[in-house]
């Protein structure tokens, strides 16, 4: 099986071939493709090295599967060329995730959803992910009627030049304009851009893309995204208001349950999920689970997962292997 990752020297990119390696992926061959400007560059994969390409050089080598995380324009231009020649895009950017006709999947959830003739496959954004992977056996469950989130969110979410923005403004330096202001020692209460609503997209972003996923337009979400000074994941304040009571206990259980989900909650030893922790693994960590006792059958969590990985590679990883697993690749 031939597997172009477009993006392969980006942050994601790069986490994608690690993962796809550990993960066994069965390919024969991989296609490297990144900007003009890294075409002829070297990229390591199982101990080899592999000369990164233009997108129309992929193309020509009729890969049967490609992974894109090179932002959303790439996506928008490239993917349908990829798919005419009948390969599976899997895209890790914004650009198809709410078309009509696109599915938008976290396995774990709405994997089923997939079918032959699903060409573009969209990967949801980040913090969306790691959230829906909590809300899914509780909606099953006792039925989640709102959702309020605020999150707090690694730099590695904004790619390479922000990590970098980081270190040097660590180091004294002064920062490259990444963020519109220093991030270091700040948070910073806007992600992606503000829209006539007076949220940011990456707000709107988590407010429609988890009725997509859950399959349930009555969800009420409403969220406040952050960016703060911190590389291993991103971390979640989620209120969930639900229309059935519950037992906490029972929460507990349910989550723990749910592949893919880790619940680490014991406050007596100082135990909680944090992103120093979550860094580098491709579970989704919660805990803090705990009642909300201003109003009825409302429960408080805290949900942190790698950006990197079930934010963005692994769950795009775990979709090429369904498509695999299906025989269709
Ligand atoms: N970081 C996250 O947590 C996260 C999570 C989910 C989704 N995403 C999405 O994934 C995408 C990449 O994010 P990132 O954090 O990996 O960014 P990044 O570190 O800045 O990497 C961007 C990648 O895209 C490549 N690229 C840029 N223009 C291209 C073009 N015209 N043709 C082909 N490749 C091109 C770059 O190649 P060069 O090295 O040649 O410039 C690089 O490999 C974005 O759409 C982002 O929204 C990111």
């Amino acid at each position: 099986m031939r597997v172009a990752v477009v993006g392969a020297t980006g942050l994601v990119g790069s986490t994608m071939l690690q993962i796809l390696a550990e993960r066994n992926f069965p390919l024969t061959e991989l296609i490297p493709v990144a900007s003009e400007r890294s075409v002829g560059n070297k990229v390591s994969f199982n101990g080899k090295e592999y000369s990164v390409v233009t997108a129309d050089t992929a193309i020509a080598m009729k890969p049967q599967l490609a992974i894109f995380s090179a932002g959303g324009s790439v996506s928008l231009e490239l993917a349908p060329k990829f798919a005419e020649i009948g390969c599976y895009v899997v895209d890790n950017s914004s650009a198809w995730r709410m078309h009509p006709e696109k599915k938008l999947i976290v396995p774990e959830v709405n994997g089923y959803m997939l079918q032959k003739h699903d060409y573009i496959i969209a990967n949801p954004n980040c913090s969306t992910i790691q959230m829906v992977m909590v809300l899914k056996p509780l909606h099953d469950k006792y039925g989640v009627k709102r959702v309020v989130v605020s999150t707090y969110q690694s730099v590695t979410g904004t790619g390479q030049k922000a990590v970098q923005e980081l270190l040097d403004e660590r180091a004294g330096g002064k920062g490259h304009g990444v963020y519109p202001h220093p991030i270091d020692l700040n948070v910073i209460p806007h992600i992606d851009v503000f829209q006539d609503n007076g949220y940011t997209k990456e707000e709107m972003k988590m407010v429609l893309e988890t009725c997509k996923i859950m399959g349930d337009d009555s969800i009420k979400v409403t969220a406040t995204t952050v960016r703060v000074p911190v590389m291993g994941g991103h971390s979640e304040s989620v209120n969930v208001e639900m229309k059935n009571d519950f037992d906490e206990s029972e929460v507990k259980e349910l989550l723990s349950n749910m592949s893919g989900v880790v619940v680490i909650d014991n406050p007596a030893e100082k135990a909680y999920p944090m992103p120093i922790y979550a860094a580098g693994k491709d579970e989704v960590f919660v805990g803090r689970i705990r009642r909300d006792y201003s109003q009825p059958n409302t429960l408080n969590c805290w949900i942190v997962a790698d950006n990197l990985r079930k934010g963005a590679a692994t769950n795009a990883v775990q979709i090429a292997k369904y498509l695999h697993a299906q025989g269709w690749i």
